[in-house]
């Protein structure tokens, strides 16, 4: 039976993507305009867990005054962090280090001490698995997936990656005109974790000439011949998107380290692709690192309108009753799916999609077999 819902909750946790206020803008004035009282919580869960942090306490009035105007904003305004899960969150010891204590049974009766009724929570697969286990711990609540990285599984997309695809394309186009001018080899890292989602779309769309992507593990000599090719045609540059958590054949992921309560941080691949490339071609390489600049900057349209749909679509769950669903883009519509299925597995590039397949016969190379097709045309 669904009981009466007065007051809810918003949280946004994990990397930020925009599109995330557009989402924050619907769901409050959907809400308020049904009744509904509505805060977001600052910081994830910090907000709740460690009140005393803030000097409002941790929650925010989301009133439509809060969230007049801020469609277009990048960021989120109610803040995110991704070192603050409820189920391990990292406890520093005086001597130096951390451990992590599960503080779900002291959240969830925050949310009761607060009057929240249910809470609508934005984020990646880490924040829906936590989702998954504050609805089995009693939590009334609805997912929004939210990432530049795309791979969430369940939803044709999420709100971030269009325009971080975007914004790397721009970029890439201008790394052309400086390669081209100065006969180079510049090879470009892009986010997006443990799939090529951005790389692939960002790399296609630009028009580079190799594409380096978690999910084929790569050799450099396929890329090197198909820079002597070029060059043999006249084409002295040459431009590699590389994914960040792509890896050689037989290799590991560059990982920059971790911090506590983080997931590792993945980068350096560029850097190490750039110089081994310059070593087997003899001809200069640079290595541009876009990292969080895909994060930041004004949602494009598509996903202003997804995080709107997104928002709204999270407030109609809730008040039909739903729980432990996760709102998800199935065009031309946006539909619920069980948490526990969205959680299964990553959502990564199948080998046999389109779009590698056409990336293949423009003569893309993917560092897993040598160039047949020339890329001249390019
Ligand atoms: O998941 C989004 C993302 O931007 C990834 O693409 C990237 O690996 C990671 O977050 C970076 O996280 P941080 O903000 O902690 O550096």
């Amino acid at each position: 039976m669904r009981s009466r819902i007065e007051r809810i909750a918003v949280s946004t946790g994990g990397g930020d993507a925009p599109g995330l206020n557009a989402v924050i803008n619907a769901a409050t004035l959907a809400a308020r305009n049904r009744g509904w009282e509505v805060v977001g919580i600052r910081d994830g869960f910090n907000g709740l867990l460690t009140p005393e942090d803030y000097p409002d306490g941790g929650l925010i009035e989301l009133t439509r005054d809060r969230v007049r105007g801020i469609i277009h904003q990048g960021g989120t305004i109610i803040g995110t962090t991704n070192r603050g899960n409820p189920t391990a969150f990292p406890v520093h010891r005086p001597d130096g280090t951390w451990v992590e204590v599960d503080r779900t049974r002291e959240l969830i009766d925050r949310f009761a001490e607060h009057r929240i009724d249910a809470l609508i929570l934005v984020g990646g697969d880490g924040s829906m698995s936590i989702g998954q286990h504050l609805h089995d711990a009693g939590l009334r609540l609805v997912g929004v997936p939210k990432t530049i990285d795309n791979d969430l599984d369940k939803t044709v997309s999420t709100f971030g990656f269009d325009t971080a695809v975007d914004f790397a394309s721009q970029c890439i186009d201008r790394l052309f005109t400086t390669a081209t001018s100065h006969g180079r080899i510049i090879v470009v890292e892009v986010m997006g974790r443990y799939a090529g989602w951005i790389a692939l779309n960002a790399g296609m769309a630009s028009g580079v000439h190799a594409i380096l992507i978690p999910e084929i593990p790569f050799g450099l000599d396929p890329v090197a011949a198909l820079i002597a090719d070029r060059e043999r045609h006249g084409a002295k540059f040459s431009i590699v998107c590389v994914a960040e958590g792509a890896r050689p054949v037989g290799g590991e992921v560059s990982i920059v380290g971790r911090s506590p309560g983080q997931a590792e941080r993945l980068g350096g691949i560029g850097a190490k692709v750039a110089a081994a490339l310059e070593e087997m071609t003899g001809r200069e390489a640079r290595t541009v690192v876009l990292g969080h600049l895909l994060r930041g900057g004004s949602p494009t349209s598509f996903d202003r309108l997804l995080g709107l749909r997104f928002g709204g679509a999270a407030v109609r769950a809730l008040d039909e009753g739903r729980s432990g669903v996760m709102v998800a883009l199935d065009p031309p519509t946006v539909d619920y799916v069980p948490l526990a299925e969205a959680t299964r597995r990553q959502k990564t590039v199948p080998l046999d999609c389109d779009s590698l397949l056409t990336a293949r016969d423009m003569g893309i190379n993917f560092g897993d077999e040598m160039p047949v097709h020339s890329t001249i045309g390019r």
